[in-house]
């Protein structure tokens, strides 16, 4: 397969690179100390359309394919993954999902502000009792009238805190909730909607994850996105493509722990030479390239089997799986490197190594991935 980028890819990765540089480097370690949401730069991403990089033009998006959002994701993520993750989800599973299953009414209604990054996304589906088991919810959207009464608990919402638009599940059929697992689109504000605590997380500490308690909410049956039981399927497949931007995500982490540690191996001098010289740290950074390229070319694969509209289950759950694993594993051989100082709040090599870890747990665990994967192996047989 060719992977060449073409010249709009590159230039939609040198914009970000450029972005990150300029916007986040500087402040990257800060407001992961200070688990601090960066709204000046959220506002200084909405006009570059980094909100809508996916969604239609017709609503204010940019339309891009998905290797050029993959390239944006990573770039992001390599100077701070908390950003990169802010994006990812608000793109991938808010702003794909509406814009597949939403009813023109819903499009024209919430697109245009969740494009422009005026508001922020979240999709609401974990519960306490309902992690890999998805199916598991047990909030509820009961009707009445023309509208639905929903009470949800849910918790583990990446950018909770600060979403205004939020994709809920809840069972319309509490006795069979598989049948009435439904999508409902809900505004914060609406009376009986609250944010609950922001989790005191070990990495991505600069996004507002939450919990997001509904109670007797009234939501209009106009804010139902697909139709009522349609709602697994649609978390599912907006989990198909966010899992590819937290493949990205992690891709951008692995790549900067690598950067962090060919710097220091250079820098830093033992036994009168720079360790870089050591073949024992060598062979560690030959694995570490490796690894990371590896990962960026299944993530851009699985990228490139969405934009060609092929089945993505398989291999973005391969794609995700691959890099989380990388970023993990990079970024403990790049604490390795540094020694003593690698565990240090004083070298980013800490911060990759705590950011890398929850790339293999949220949007799936690597064991529900693997879940999937060994099912689209097995079904499909010997051809
Ligand atoms: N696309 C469309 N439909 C799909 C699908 C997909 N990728 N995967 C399954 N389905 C359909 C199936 O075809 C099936 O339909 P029928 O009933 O009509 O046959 C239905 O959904 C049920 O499928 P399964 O029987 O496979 O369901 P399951 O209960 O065995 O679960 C699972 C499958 C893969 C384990 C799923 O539960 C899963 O992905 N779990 C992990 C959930 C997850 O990733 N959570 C993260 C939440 S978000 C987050 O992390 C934070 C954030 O803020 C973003």
């Amino acid at each position: 397969m060719d992977f060449t980028l073409s010249i709009q890819q590159k230039q939609v990765r040198r914009m970000a690179r450029q972005f990150a540089k300029t916007e986040l480097a500087d402040i990257a370690k800060e407001i992961d100390e200070e688990g601090r949401f960066p709204w000046e730069v959220v506002e200084k991403m909405g006009p570059l359309n980094f909100f809508g990089m996916q969604a239609p033009r017709k609503y204010g998006g940019a339309e891009l394919d998905t290797i050029s959002y993959c390239l944006v994701i990573e770039e992001i993520s390599r100077v701070c993954a908390a950003m990169g993750l802010t994006v990812a989800v608000h793109n991938s599973v808010v702003v794909y999902p509406l814009s597949r299953f939403g009813s023109d009414e819903q499009k024209a209604k919430f697109l245009p502000s969740l494009a422009s990054g005026e508001k922020i996304g979240a999709f609401c589906l974990t519960e306490p009792n309902a992690g890999s088991d998805a199916m598991a919810i047990e909030s509820t959207a009961i009707s009445e009238g023309d509208s639905y009464i929903v009470n949800a608990n849910k918790i583990f919402v990446t950018n909770g805190g600060v979403a205004d638009t939020l994709i809920i599940f809840a069972s319309v059929n509490p006795r069979d909730v598989k049948k009435g697992f439904s999508a409902l689109l809900v505004e914060r504000g609406t009376p009986g909607f609250e944010i609950g605590l922001l989790e005191n997380n070990c990495g991505v500490r600069a996004n507002p994850v939450s919990s997001i308690v509904l109670t007797d909410c009234r939501i209009p049956k106009t804010n139902l996105l697909g139709r009522e039981g349609e709602g697994f399927k649609i978390a599912m497949a907006a989990l198909d493509t966010g899992r590819i931007g937290i493949a990205a995500q992690a891709v951008g982490i692995g790549q900067a722990a690598l950067d962090a540690s060919l710097k220091y191996a250079k820098e830093r001098i033992q036994f009168r030479l720079p360790i870089a010289r050591q073949q024992a740290i060598q062979m560690m950074l030959a694995d570490m390239g490796t690894m990371v390229e590896a990962a960026r070319l299944l993530t851009l694969q699985a990228a490139h089997i969405r934009d060609q509209q092929g089945d993505l289950s398989g291999p973005s759950a391969m794609a995700k799986l691959f890099a989380a694993r990388t970023a993990s594993k990079v970024a403990s051989m790049g604490v390795q490197i540094h020694g003593g100082y690698g565990y240090s709040k004083d070298y980013p090599i800490e911060r990759y190594f705590r950011d890398a870890r929850v790339t293999e747990i949220y949007e799936g665990t690597n064991e529900i991935q693997q879940i999937v994967i060994a099912r689209e192996l097995l079904k499909r047989g010997e051809d």
